[in-house]
């Protein structure tokens, strides 16, 4: 088994799950937290992730398959997609897939799906699929205030990771966003964004 990533929050090993590559996610123990507390929350996002990687496929987000979940070891066996994160592609392909991603944004929440994590490196693009990763901090929720943090949080990522191309990127993810929540949806939202930025615990970034 090959050590992939050690990430905050879990460990991802390269693997076999018969016959297929396989990705294994750890989610790790946090010694700063209490025992009891840590392994609950442990279980709640391992559950989550599983529960929503599984429900998204539904209306057309892909996703890696799951094979094997393990409550006890908080672990989760899933198909491999052997692409490359969003995040590590070159600038312009980043740019043009932004629209990409905001379609597939705009049709997480049309379906009362709020991601929790959205940064590039939690797309991938295999052949010319994006795949949508890490759901250990999704919720389900219709409300608009939930997906104007979610935007928001998207946009910061391409304001500090990709600031080159951070205005057109935003342009083309915006689009694409709005062609699937719709115009009436769209200004609701970014109005929101607005006032998150305002509120002036964040910066505006534009
Ligand atoms: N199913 C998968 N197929 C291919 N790569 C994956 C898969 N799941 C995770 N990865 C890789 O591991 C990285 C971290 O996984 P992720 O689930 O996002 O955990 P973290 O909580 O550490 O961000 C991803 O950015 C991606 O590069
Ligand atoms: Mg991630």
């Amino acid at each position: 088994m090959k050590l992939l990533k050690k990430g905050a929050e879990a460990d991802l090993y390269q693997t076999k799950w018969q016959n297929s590559k396989a990705i294994l996610k750890i989610r790790k123990i946090k010694n700063y937290r209490n025992s009891l507390l840590d392994l609950k929350i442990r279980k709640q996002r391992t559950i989550k992730e599983c529960q929503m990687i599984s429900f998204v496929k539904s209306f057309g987000i892909p996703t890696p398959l799951i094979y094997f979940v393990n409550l006890k070891t908080t672990s989760i066996m899933m198909q491999e997609i052997p692409g490359t994160p969003v995040h590590d592609l070159p600038e312009s392909k980043i740019v043009e897939l932004s629209k990409d991603i905001g379609k597939l944004v705009g049709t997480l929440h049309k379906n009362g799906v709020m991601h929790g994590d959205l940064t590039t490196s939690n797309f991938i693009l295999f052949k010319k699929t994006v795949f949508v990763i890490d759901f250990g901090l999704s919720q389900n929720t219709i409300k608009s205030e939930d997906h104007a943090v979610d935007l928001r949080l998207i946009k910061e990522i391409l304001n500090s990771a990709h600031a080159k191309i951070m205005l057109s990127s935003w342009e083309n993810f915006l689009h694409g966003y709005k062609s699937i929540v719709g115009s009436a949806y769209y200004a609701k939202i970014t109005k929101l964004v607005s006032d998150i930025e305002s509120r002036g615990r964040y910066a505006e970034v534009v």
